[in-house]
């Protein structure tokens, strides 16, 4: 009888240790999830650790809150696509918004965060951006029609000249790759670009002269074959 009391007891006493490392377990795995969800990390960005210092500080600086953890997915069609940007065109946009230069479109919702980065950081930053960001992860919304009336625009109005028949090559490496961006915001740069509100880096010189060429209407038909492009 006692030997049967002691295996009860012990029975139990295993059964309540393993309990409890259940519960421990639960808690933990409960108190990381909370971790992530304050720290507003995806899963797949917190297991990819050790991150390059590019990649964090993309992260530090919450660059990300607003041009997506890959740089594809950007918080509103009238933001930009930053993956695998150009690394002097992204650096040079960067400088124009901290100082001022760019204030055109929405840039004023970058301003007093790119204040608060150094020009060392901004380096940094856009190496990141066209070497590392967005990975392999496809750009542009992919229904291509190489006979639209965009398609036939873009290469009748001069811009393959500048911005390469892919719109990837441009021929200077301060002139941006403008394939995949979304249609929102490649209309809108292409309207300031026109009506002169956007007036920094090469805007000028490089695209003003040509945008007579176009009008309003041309221009939404561009925006959305730009939009469909690879980059
Ligand atoms: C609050 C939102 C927001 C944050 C945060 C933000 N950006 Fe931006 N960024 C924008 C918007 C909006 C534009 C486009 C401005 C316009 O409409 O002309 C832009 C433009 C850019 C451009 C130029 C893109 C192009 O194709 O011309 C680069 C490069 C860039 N951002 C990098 C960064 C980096 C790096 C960070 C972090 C240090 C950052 N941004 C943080 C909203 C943001
Ligand atoms: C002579 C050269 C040149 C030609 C031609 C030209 N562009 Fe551009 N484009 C530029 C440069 C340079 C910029 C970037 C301006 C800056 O430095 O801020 C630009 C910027 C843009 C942008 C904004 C990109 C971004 O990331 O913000 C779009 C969209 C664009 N061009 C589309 C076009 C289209 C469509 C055409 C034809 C109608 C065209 N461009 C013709 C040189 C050119």
């Amino acid at each position: 009888m006692k030997r049967i009391i002691e295996k009860a007891l012990l029975t139990s006493c295993l059964l309540a240790v393993l309990l409890l490392t259940a519960c421990d377990c639960a808690d933990r795995e409960e108190r990381i999830a909370e971790a992530r969800e304050r720290q507003g990390l995806a899963d797949a960005l917190v297991e990819a650790e050790p991150l390059s210092v590019g990649a964090q500080l993309y992260r530090d600086k919450t660059c990300n809150t607003c041009h997506g953890d890959d740089g594809i997915n950007p918080l509103l069609p009238s933001y930009p696509i930053l993956a695998r940007q150009g690394e002097a065109y992204a650096l040079k946009q960067m400088m124009d918004i901290k100082s001022g230069a760019r204030a055109s479109g929405q840039a004023a919702a970058m301003k007093p965060i790119i204040e608060g980065v150094t020009d060392e950081e901004i380096a940094i930053l856009a190496t990141f951006i066209a070497e590392e960001l967005g990975g392999d992860l496809p750009v542009g919304t992919g229904n291509v029609d190489e006979e639209s009336t965009g398609a036939k625009l873009f290469r009748a109005k001069t811009c393959t000249a500048c911005h390469g028949k892919d719109a990837v090559s441009p021929i200077l490496a301060t002139y941006p790759k403008i394939a995949g961006h979304p249609a929102g915001y490649a209309l809108q740069q292409m309207m300031d670009i026109k009506s002169g509100a956007r007036a920094n880096g090469m805007a000028v010189a490089g695209m003003k002269g040509v945008m007579h060429l176009v009008n309003e209407d041309e221009i939404g038909h561009l925006a959305k074959y730009i939009a469909s492009l690879p980059r």
